[in-house]
């Protein structure tokens, strides 16, 4: 079967290490925590603030609303706002302006790993989610839970999913209901996010009661969304 191109060499390359380190996973799943305590204890408090808001870091924005005037996508402009002005890199993609396929369920990422078969702009967005420090992951609430266009990209995710590690994590939501809202379409993303290696959940902006495009700036969680990017 045909596979993708010469781009994603390095990323085989790096796959096939990953999955020489998949049985070793379970044990390494069980001592992170006895890891992250002893990094901990190793830098003071403030190395660790330090290191934690150290400018410069790479901040990729998944943004899935179709909308022109989205709620959550302006969460998204503001965290960005925050972000720069603390001197990070951010990028932002907009799910609906890229060409994206669905997933086939062939499993040729599974038996070929960091592949596949379909080439469209997924390529290019797994190299950007490798390379980034922080992802922000938004999207409207479509039936308690992220909308399709999310979950379409969510499972071409597949060929790197288990390359994905060490990143800090947001989640940016609008829903025209409550918190019950929020909670169950942040949970069906982290399902995704949990399948990494060393994330960190960082937090959730979330406006509500907005059916209506453009409300997200009168709420409150619009200066919050500033606030974080600033101390992403
Ligand atoms: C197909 C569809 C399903 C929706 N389902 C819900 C829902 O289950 N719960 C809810 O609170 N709002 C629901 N909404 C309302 C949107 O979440 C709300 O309009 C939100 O502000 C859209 O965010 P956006 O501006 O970022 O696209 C739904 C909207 C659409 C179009």
């Amino acid at each position: 079967m045909e596979v993708r191109n010469k781009r994603m060499g390095n990323i085989r390359t790096a796959v096939s290490h990953e999955r020489r380190d998949f049985l070793k996973a379970g044990v390494a799943m069980a001592a992170a925590p006895f890891i992250a305590g002893m990094a901990s204890t190793v830098l003071s408090s403030e190395a660790q603030a330090a290191r934690n808001n150290a400018p410069g870091k790479k901040i990729l924005i998944i943004s899935a609303s179709p909308r022109a005037n989205s709620n959550s996508d302006a969460l998204c402009d503001r965290f960005m706002r925050g972000a720069q002005a603390s001197g990070h890199h951010v990028e932002k993609i907009r799910l609906s302006e890229q060409n994206i396929d669905h997933c086939t369920g062939c499993l040729a990422c599974i038996h070929n790993p960091g592949s596949c078969v379909l080439e469209d702009d997924m390529a290019e967005i797994h190299e950007k989610m490798l390379a980034a420090d922080i992802m922000v992951l938004a999207t409207p609430v479509y039936f308690h839970m992220m909308n399709g266009r999310m979950k379409v990209f969510i499972d071409r995710v597949c060929p790197i999913y288990t390359m994905i590690r060490d990143k800090d994590v947001y989640f940016a939501v609008s829903c025209a209901g409550g918190s019950s809202q929020v909670e169950s379409s942040v949970e069906s993303l982290r399902v995704f996010t949990r399948s990494f290696s060393g994330v960190k959940d960082k937090g959730v902006m979330a406006v509500t009661g907005a059916w209506d495009e453009g409300a997200a700036k009168d709420s409150p969680a619009f200066e919050q969304a500033y606030t974080m990017g600033r101390n992403a």
